[in-house]
């Protein structure tokens, strides 16, 4: 129970205790710092296993300008899911053709924005939008690549927050009742839309294969039911995001190979049983699985507290505004002293964060070697994606700086926000 930290949850670049010590003393905490190689590793092994072209990085796990580029350097395609995403990618120079764009409820700004720069592709999410889509397009005379994205009614054994293909989902059109394959049908028929295929995002933190495999099944029988009724064939399939990241040394390691060969199997298998002439090609958004891995979290502890007969708090100057997963979903995570990472950790603790509100925990039962002092550098591992992503100026706390590190150099990717950031919208 005491053991040390599992050194596999933290990139190789991320090792080197005096490397972090320096950061962190030169650019404060908390702050995040990714490995860059291991960033890049993680995109290219999508792209080795889908092809180039076949995978998006999700960004809302975690964008900003230089994963912006990196992810176009490394041949991914890029998921974006509302107007400031778009805009903080066509800022990066991320080309237009490979950009994805989702939304449950995109407003007609957000779609205008999308068409004046000619994305990619739309992910089509509600009757609403298309009568949108089809609006903005017979207007500008311009004809649309439309995903048409539908919930298939699979639960994915995850947090019901972050599930996202059950049928009373607000995302998508329902395979139930020929919902989606009307939408299908009304995008084939439409003169400025053009049909390129489904998508299909059944949640995230997905620990199980055979979710995918019966969200796979229903979606490829519904390419089946759109061939037969409008004779358009199903170009493209996109199942999504989702695959589990390891967070705690308890967690699964999940296999890219493994996920990559149980989604194409049973894509061949349903394509065959259900009488497809060809099979569509396979497309998948990941996010968590490139991002999560690739950061930690530095903090500096300040206080060290013990209740009598009760917890050890452990406080540290961060917390719900720089990481609202645990308290958002109960999220779990590791705690480790980076100059002590190979130590026991017999110390049980919660490491608390600085905001007013007792729910606010970072890691609830905590292991810690004993003796952990007032300045220690304390880190978290995975926590690239979903954690700046996701911070918030609660209590008004300037949200972190953002690092990356390679070949022991480390840039700043995204500076700290001062006291000044936190009045820059205030109209006095
Ligand atoms: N594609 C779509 C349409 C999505 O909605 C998502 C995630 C992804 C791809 C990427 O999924 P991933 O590979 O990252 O699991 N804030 C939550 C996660 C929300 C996921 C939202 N959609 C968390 O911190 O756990």
């Amino acid at each position: 129970m005491s053991a040390p930290l599992d050194r596999a949850l933290v990139p190789p670049a991320l090792q080197d205790a005096g490397m972090l010590e320096a950061l962190a003393t030169e650019l404060g905490t908390p702050l995040f710092v990714y490995d860059e190689d291991d960033l890049r590793r993680r995109c290219r092994a999508y792209v080795g296993s889908f092809g180039a072209g076949n995978a998006a990085y999700a960004g809302k796990a975690f964008l900003c300008v230089a994963m912006a580029r990196l992810v176009a350097e490394e041949g991914l395609l890029l998921d974006v899911a509302t107007g400031g995403e778009l805009h903080v990618a066509l800022h990066a120079g991320f080309p237009p053709e490979r950009i994805v764009f989702h939304g449950n409820n995109k407003s007609n700004a957000e779609l205008t924005a999308a068409l004046d720069v000619d994305v990619g592709r739309i992910v089509a999410d509600s009757f609403d939008e298309l009568d949108r889509l089809e609006h903005l397009a017979t207007e500008r005379s311009a004809r649309l690549s439309v995903l048409v994205r539908v919930t298939p009614g699979v639960e994915a054994h995850t947090h019901e927050f972050i599930e996202t293909g059950t049928l009373d989902s607000k995302f998508g059109f329902t395979t139930r009742d020929g919902v989606a394959l009307e939408a299908a049908r009304r995008v084939v028929e439409s003169p400025v839309l053009r049909f390129r295929g489904l998508h299909c995002h059944i949640g995230s933190m997905i620990e199980r294969l055979d979710a995918y495999a019966r969200a796979v099944a229903i979606v490829v029988d519904l390419c089946a039911a759109i061939e037969a009724s409008t004779g358009t064939r199903v170009e493209e399939l996109n199942m999504g995001g989702g695959l589990a990241a390891r967070y705690l040394a308890t967690d699964p390691l999940m296999s890219l190979e493994e996920y990559e060969s149980a989604l194409r199997t049973t894509v061949k298998e349903c394509v065959a049983n259900a009488g497809i002439g060809e099979v569509p090609r396979l497309m998948v958004e990941p996010g968590r699985s490139i991002s999560a891995p690739a950061a930690i979290t530095l903090f500096r502890v300040g206080t060290v507290k013990t209740i009598p007969h009760g917890r050890t708090y452990v406080a540290v100057d961060g917390g719900m505004s720089d990481n609202p997963r645990p308290v958002l979903y109960g999220a779990g995570y590791e705690a480790y002293l980076p100059d002590r990472i190979d130590e026991p950790r017999p110390l049980v603790c919660s490491i608390a964060g600085k905001h007013c509100e007792q729910g606010d925990l970072v890691v609830t039962n905590a292991r810690l070697p004993d003796g952990v002092r007032v300045g220690d550098l304390l880190a978290m591992p995975v926590t690239g994606a979903y954690g700046y992503a996701m911070a918030s100026n609660y209590n008004k706390v300037p949200r972190p700086a953002v690092v990356f590190v390679r070949d022991g150099q480390a840039r700043v990717v995204v500076r700290r926000e001062t006291a000044d950031d936190l009045v820059r919208l205030d109209q006095v």
